[in-house]
């Protein structure tokens, strides 16, 4: 969702200001701008569109050594010039950008009218600009007029402000990441790791509440009360500054492709083959936690939630106890009962959906532990939890998850063997899952040597009118994230449905020719899955099949497509592979934008 990117320091600011928004386009937006101080006085440009359209209408030269630069995804008014950041206040004093949602803005607005001040845009975001500059003019310092401004808000912000005539940056969050880069002679700010990581590896996250005042060569934290805060370094893994496209077509492709090497690099040195257990060391727990746990509750939205979903059914199965994945938003919202004693599994790949962190929050504040399950380093949910698992996918840039899923699904096969061999998983099957396991980014090789008919599976899906996806156990699972991804990435209405339930009502969309996709590996599953395959083809329907090789079940799909056997527990990590391939080529073949699909965001920052 929205970016922020700000500089102070000894280089022109705007290349880098520009650079800074490039890196931060994966997030997803709709329209962008920048603000630069050239001493005398400050220059905005702005426009809806890419971070090429802004590029385009900046003029030769911008001198200037300070600035701060924004990408917008829409969320009060809509996506017009006028609405896009940085905005400033009336006698152009105050120029900020804004990420989250300020909640008492409308009344905000009403007293700034009073005060005969105007807005010009719809957002809520302008109202702190004109606030922080009468505090100014009222004699208040940069620091304290944001402060002052901080106390009247409710709602959540990252916020980077920028002043005329003052040599210095302020920013401040609650709720919306922040992050400082701290270089030689020269100071950057970020909502996201991935634009520091060029300039500089050690930084400050800010926490909630926290306000800082960032000069060339250095910078203070305090709280909103105006107490000093204590900043904590971070120095950046390498991995995150690689995210190149190099030679791929699209970063869908590139991560993709790069399961294989995510997945080694999440396996490794995580499981005892000789035990036949995990060992997931970031987590923690202890043999009484994990002995005497009554249940498991996993967390997660979108692709996330569904390898809690994946998570939740391998965790029954090997450790018999019960198990249940929550969409995030909708359990913070239900007054759910939280067992403090129960395992809390918070899973995401951003680790900043704020939906999640607001679950992780009325969790902890009832008691229970929850640990992450989480891609990005030192991100917000890996912070809140304080122990769990990084699923070491490296950076995902495109907006439609995909290495990250994987992960996820290894990340819990591994926390429901430790988890089952501490009850009743025996060795042997510990040990034989674990092999699998091992053998799993091998097999992902195998598989993308031979990717199978998906061009024609493309020509049935890129007229569709909607598309249902069929399968059961884990597969019913996979199902639902092949539907997400093709209906994300083509914009075609698909609907995922446990095969068993498809003769309670989805059955009545088939007509002659409907694509649907049945993914049925080797498992206990099949013979019930292949009865619906049938109740399908007798309507006309056109299938796509996902089938282990060398299954005779192939005959039966219109278009067959084969995947690797692998241990039944673990065919999701291959079957989500062709459901993958078929959403990209489906969405290129439509003149999608596959890396960015409209309307949607790579980090959900807002509830
Ligand atoms: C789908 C997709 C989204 C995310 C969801 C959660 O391809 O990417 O559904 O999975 O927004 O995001 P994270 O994992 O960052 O919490």
């Amino acid at each position: 969702m929205c970016g922020i990117f700000g500089y102070i320091g000894h280089q022109q600011a705007l290349p880098i200001l520009v650079e800074g928004l490039r890196r931060l386009e994966y997030r997803g937006y709709d329209s962008t701008g920048v603000a630069v101080d050239d001493g005398q006085s400050i220059q905005t440009h702005k426009t809806v569109g890419k971070v090429a359209d802004l590029k385009a209408i900046l003029p030769p030269s911008v001198q200037g050594t300070l600035g701060i630069a924004h990408t917008r995804w829409a969320t009060h008014g809509g996506v017009t010039q006028v609405n896009t950041h940085p905005h400033a206040s009336e006698a152009g004093t105050v120029h900020l950008v804004h990420n989250g949602i300020i909640e008492n803005y409308q009344q905000l607005r009403k007293g700034l009218l009073k005060r005969g001040i105007e807005c010009v845009s719809e957002t809520d975001s302008e109202v702190l600009a004109h606030m922080i500059a009468l505090e100014i003019e009222s004699g208040s310092t940069p620091l304290e007029s944001v402060q002052k401004t901080l106390r009247r808000l409710r709602g959540t912000w990252g916020l980077c402000i920028l002043f005329k005539e003052h040599d210095l940056l302020v920013c401040a969050r609650n709720g919306s990441p922040l992050i400082i880069g701290q270089g030689e002679g020269e100071t950057f700010v970020s909502s996201d790791p991935h634009p520091l990581t060029t300039h500089t590896q050690r930084v400050v996250y800010l926490e909630d509440g926290d306000v800082a005042l960032i000069k060339r060569d250095s910078f203070s934290i305090t709280s909103i009360r105006g107490h000093a805060v204590e900043p904590s370094i971070t120095v950046l893994e390498e991995a995150w500054g690689e995210a190149e496209l190099g030679d791929a077509p699209h970063y869908m492709y590139k991560e993709i492709y790069e399961q294989p090497d995510a997945l080694r690099q999440c396996i490794a040195g995580r499981v005892d083959r000789e035990m036949g257990t995990g060992r997931l060391g970031g987590m923690g727990l202890d043999h009484a936690t994990l002995v005497q746990a009554p249940h498991v509750r996993l967390l997660g939205c979108g692709t996330a939630a569904y390898a809690a979903e994946i998570g939740q059914t391998l965790i029954e199965r090997m450790g018999r106890i019960p198990a249940v994945a929550h969409i995030s938003s909708e359990f913070r919202n239900n007054d759910t009962v939280i067992n403090p004693k129960a395992i809390y599994l918070a899973v995401s790949q951003s680790g900043e959906t704020a939906d999640t962190i607001s679950a992780i929050k009325e969790i902890q504040l009832k008691g229970g532990q929850v640990f992450g399950v989480v891609n990005v380093v030192g991100s917000t949910i890996a912070r809140l939890c304080g122990q769990g698992v990084y699923i070491h996918s490296g950076p995902e840039q495109s907006v439609a998850s995909t290495k990250a899923f994987t992960n996820m699904v290894a990340a819990l096969t591994i926390f429901a063997t430790q988890l089952g061999r501490t009850r009743h998983l025996s060795k042997d099957d510990g040990r034989e899952l674990i092999h699998h396991l091992q053998q799993a980014p091998h097999l992902m090789e195998t598989y993308f040597e031979d990717t199978g008919p998906i061009g024609e599976a493309v020509d049935l899906l890129c007229d569709a009118q909607s598309v249902l996806f069929l399968g059961r156990g884990l597969s019913a699972t996979v199902a639902k994230e092949g539907a997400l991804k093709l209906m994300e990435l083509a914009y075609i209405p698909c609907l995922a449905y446990p095969a068993g339930e498809m003769k309670h009502g989805p059955i009545a969309l088939l007509e002659e020719g409907s694509p649907v996709v049945v993914v049925a590996p080797n498992d206990h599953l099949k013979e019930k899955t292949m009865s619906a395959l049938h109740e399908v083809k007798a309507r006309g329907a056109k299938v796509i099949l996902i089938h282990e090789k060398g299954d005779s079940i192939a005959a039966e799909g219109d278009v067959s497509i084969a995947v690797p056997s692998i241990h039944p527990w673990l065919t999701p990590l291959l079957t989500v592979l062709p459901l993958q391939l078929m959403a990209y080529e489906t969405a290129l073949r439509l003149g999608r934008d596959v890396d960015r699909p409209r309307n949607l965001a790579k980090s959900v920052t807002v509830e």
